[in-house]
């Protein structure tokens, strides 16, 4: 401990990034937290009663996971979720965004038992959380589902998978809706449907080779089949949300896109409208539908029947599908036109991306600093950027960040020392913040901030190697240190919270 006392005090420059934001940036009531998932955390694979999911089963194939691990153990969240609910105390965080594992609480979908001692853990996390004052705010699913879905009916493939999703949430609202007040549906539903649809990079997998070179039949159109199928299964949990628990319970009800800040690469009309229509076809695909009632136009341009339109019936469904809008942003790419200029060939997207060429560097230019991520480049004025973007385009309709954080890895951090004392990782957050208290400052309605993560954990394809923790994991003994990170968290929302 006092090693990391050093750290914190010491002369490794924590005192300089101290933030000197006025402390009237964030609203009364602004929930500060961190954020996290069921597979990513949870471990206990088999456990009581648990049924497989699609991600236990994808990351048991060989090939899958870079550094050949998977989420059995993970960080162990279902044993530890006491400890872990402690350190979030300390870290002074006052919200705890986690969620649900589908078949944890249904292990074979609407078509087998519900198991209790699913729904008796997360009421005791549940409760371990309100017993801190810490507000629990929960995803419905974030990527794992029922194995028995896939294999029943293909899942996001099938319009089906409604009622199984419906099923499910009403569950939830049930046995938890007493103590939750926030809900999210889906995590980046946008990213499951191009990592699971058309990269393969997610289960279930299709389309396995890289994209423009998909080796079945149809592959084009399964994205949009998936997404239509999701945004349809969002409405139906919104819907009975309403009808049957909102007005007792009074919680509110969004979803969590993936949002990344798409900057022109010139001045250029093309370019601009190349911007324009990536995020048409990248986030505005499922937040149009849910409040507007219709998918963005450019996305009817470019590919016409392609795009499956809802029926009549399903129209009836949309009707401002939401109470407030998750977005987790991380990073920003330059967007060129590919239709009617700049793209060198074979180098823009296809049709599918909305023809356009993204990327973090451009000839010379570069639109910030490289992290261990390939996809992942420090560009902090993304962050008023994209708030500033979405709060124009849904009328200001109010707003959580429900994820932000910065991802290292071993090589970024040789040695354990230089891991804890995260300079980078405080100068990133800092930055962030900064960028939203703008945002804030300039009227958009954002309600809460979520740093991913509280501890290192399973970062999908990339298994351990990247670490996203405030707090380090040695995944040996499973032991958390808190990095200094966590230190200028805590200092940072000590300063800010619950001042008008
Ligand atoms: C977004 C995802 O929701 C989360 O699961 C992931 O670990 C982080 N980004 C970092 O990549």
């Amino acid at each position: 401990l006092s090693f990391i006392f050093s750290i914190f005090m010491g002369s490794c420059g924590f005192v300089s990034l101290e933030n000197n934001l006025s402390s009237s940036l964030f609203p009364r009531n602004f929930l500060f937290g961190t954020a996290s998932s069921s597979y990513q955390f949870e471990g206990a694979f088999l456990s009581d009663g648990k049924g497989l999911n699609n991600w236990d089963v994808f990351t048991h194939k060989t090939g899958t996971i870079l550094d050949g691990t998977n989420g059995d153990v993970a960080v162990d969240h279902y044993h530890r979720y006491q400890e872990d609910v402690d350190l979030m105390e300390h870290t002074g965080v006052n919200s705890y965004r986690f969620s649900l594992s589908w078949a944890r609480i249904l292990p074979k979908g609407r078509f087998g038992k519900v198991n209790r001692a699913g729904i008796n853990y997360y009421n005791r996390l549940i409760d371990a959380l309100v017993d801190k004052g810490i507000e629990p705010f929960v995803t419905i699913t974030h990527y794992d589902i029922p194995q028995e879905l896939e294999e029943r009916y293909k899942s996001w493939l099938s319009p089906e998978i409604q009622e199984d999703f419906r099923y499910y949430a009403d569950i939830c609202f049930k046995y938890f809706g007493d103590r939750v007040k926030y809900w999210v549906t889906f995590n980046e539903p946008n990213v499951a449907v191009i990592c699971g649809y058309r990269t393969g990079l997610y289960p279930p997998s299709r389309c396995s080779d890289s994209f423009g070179n998909c080796s079945y039949g149809n592959s084009e159109r399964e994205p949009f089949i998936a997404a239509s199928n999701i945004i349809l299964s969002h409405l139906a949990a919104v819907d009975v949300y309403r009808a049957k628990y909102q007005k007792n319970q009074g919680g509110k009800i969004g979803i969590a896109m993936n949002a990344i800040w798409y900057e022109p690469f010139s001045n250029s009309t093309e370019d601009k409208l190349a911007a324009e229509r990536t995020q048409s076809f990248y986030m505005n695909w499922f937040l149009d539908p849910i409040i507007l009632g219709k998918y963005p136009a450019e996305m009817h341009e470019i590919l016409g029947p392609d795009l499956l339109v809802f029926s009549k019936y399903d129209k009836e469904k949309f009707k401002n599908g939401l109470d407030f809008i998750g977005i987790n942003h991380y990073t920003s790419y330059y967007v060129k036109d590919c239709i009617f200029s700049a793209c060198e060939q074979g180098k823009g997207s296809s049709k599918t991306e909305g023809f356009a060429l993204t990327s973090a560097q451009m000839n010379d230019k570069s639109i910030g600093e490289p992290t261990a991520l390939a996809w992942f480049y420090v560009h902090p004025q993304g962050m008023e950027n994209i708030v500033t973007y979405i709060k124009d385009r849904y009328n200001n309709i109010p707003m959580f960040i429900t994820e932000n954080g910065f991802g290292t890895s071993e090589s970024s951090y040789p040695t354990t020392e230089y891991e804890l004392n995260d300079v980078k990782r405080v100068e990133y957050l800092s930055s962030y913040l900064d960028s939203l208290a703008t945002a804030i400052r300039k009227g958009a309605d954002v309600k809460g901030y979520f740093v991913w993560s509280i501890l290192d954990n399973f970062e999908w394809n990339h298994g351990y190697s990247i670490r996203f923790g405030l707090h380090h994991v040695d995944f040996a003994t499973l032991n958390r240190t808190p990095r200094g990170s966590a230190f200028w968290y805590k200092n940072f929302i000590s300063e800010h919270k619950n001042l008008a």
